[in-house]
């Protein structure tokens, strides 16, 4: 029987939303703190907050239009644009990992940053589809971009996983261990999809979307705060087998359980809900409202949920960034490369909000309110 889909409050882990007071910066630093001399007043301590320096997305070249769908399953342009929003996503090419596209984000983001790899001293991806079982696909982006002083670990949280992602590195940043922190979501569900399968394999893309965050003192392009929330559910989206608790076996291949399945139905009932009240949630604990949001980046999972939700916050369109259409669902890239390709478009107004909010498998939910 399926357990009940989480409310508003249920399950909510409840991340630190304000910055805290780092008198100076602690251990694992690239810059070395001030020296400050023994006749100066001792300094007010300074209120550190995570700033976003660095933006970038990549996706592969080859793209799976609707069309090249209506030749594997029993399925039209028609009906893929008017229940989903997407015309056509991109796919790896064989021998492209998870990895390869996180870094090709990465570079873009760490030149705008003007930040060296060799600087980096933080990499956190957040991925459900990793190049292998082990090593991490973090460790795989701090081999092959050289940042040789980083520590580098996954986060799995699915759609989910730039948030989770970012509101981790905001703590490292905002703690003042480290000043340099590389946060990556990056995934290739099109190598989980089951191609004869018309419920799910329309949906998915490939990509990679990287921040560099930094302390900043405040004022534009910062994280105001970060909230997670969990509710463990293996029923409505799920890889059945290829884990511990369904090894892989001839039964398990014959059965087709090593590719993604979910509840379109279930997963549109929760996202629809779940996007509006995080965006009201965002803006609320945080003593703001409706009005000073600039953007709105919804994970982009299906253009009618992204709308139903819209609709019931009042808000207009085109404060809501929608690309669903280019890539469709990416998971835990959707959101960093839709951030990284509002900004590219001068989409984010500065001295504005800009809400991200994602959903997904888990299940897991959460924002991150930024400060344009
Ligand atoms: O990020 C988390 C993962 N993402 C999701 O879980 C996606 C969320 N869910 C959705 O986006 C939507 O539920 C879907 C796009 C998956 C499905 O749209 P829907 O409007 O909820 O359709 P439905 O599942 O209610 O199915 C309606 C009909 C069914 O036929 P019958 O039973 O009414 O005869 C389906 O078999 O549409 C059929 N159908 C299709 N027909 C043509 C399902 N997929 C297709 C297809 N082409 N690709």
């Amino acid at each position: 029987m399926r357990t009940p889909l989480p409310s508003d409050s249920h399950g909510e882990m409840r991340a630190m939303t304000s910055a805290t007071t780092i008198p100076t910066p602690a251990t694992t630093t690239t810059t070395p703190a001030p020296v400050t001399s023994p006749t100066t007043a001792p300094a007010a301590p300074t209120r550190v907050l995570a700033g976003v320096t660095g933006l970038g997305f990549y996706v592969p070249e080859k793209r799976l239009r609707n069309a090249d769908f209506e030749k594997m399953v029993d399925t039209t342009d028609a009906w893929i644009v008017e229940r989903t929003g997407i015309r056509e996503r991109r796919q790896v090419a064989e021998g492209e990992a998870t990895s390869d596209l996180a870094v090709a984000a990465a570079r873009k983001a760490l030149a705008q940053a003007n930040l060296a790899a060799e600087d980096v001293d933080l990499i956190i991806v957040g991925t459900v589809t990793p190049d292998h079982y082990f090593p991490s696909t973090a460790c795989m982006v701090q081999n092959k971009l050289g940042c040789w002083k980083a520590g580098a670990f996954d986060i799995g949280a699915a759609c989910s996983g730039f948030i989770y992602a970012l509101s981790v590195g905001q703590k490292f940043v905002e703690s003042g261990s480290h000043r340099n922190v590389l946060v990556i979501g990056a995934d290739a569900l099109t190598t989980l999809t089951d191609y004869e399968d018309r419920n799910t394999c329309i949906l998915f893309g490939d990509g990679a979307g990287a921040a560099i965050l930094q302390p900043s003192l405040g004022g534009e392009r910062t994280v105001i705060g970060t909230y997670l929330a969990a509710k463990g559910d293996n029923e409505v989206i799920v890889v059945p087998a290829g884990g511990t608790a369904k090894p892989t076996s001839q039964a398990t291949l014959d059965a087709r359980e090593h590719y993604l399945h979910l509840d379109g139905r279930e997963v549109f009932r929760f996202a629809t809900s779940t996007m509006r009240e995080l965006v009201a949630k965002a803006v609320a604990d945080h003593g703001y409202d409706l009005d000073d949001i600039g953007l709105i980046i919804p994970h982009q999972v299906n253009q009618r949920i992204i709308d139903a939700a819209v609709k019931k916050l009042g808000i207009e369109t085109e404060r809501v960034y929608v690309n669903i259409d280019r890539y469709g669902n990416t998971a835990g890239a959707s959101l960093p490369i839709a951030l990284a390709e509002a900004e590219a478009r001068g989409q984010l107004v500065p001295g504005k909000l800009v809400v991200l909010c994602a959903f997904g498998a888990g299940l897991t939910w959460g924002y991150a309110l930024l400060r344009w």
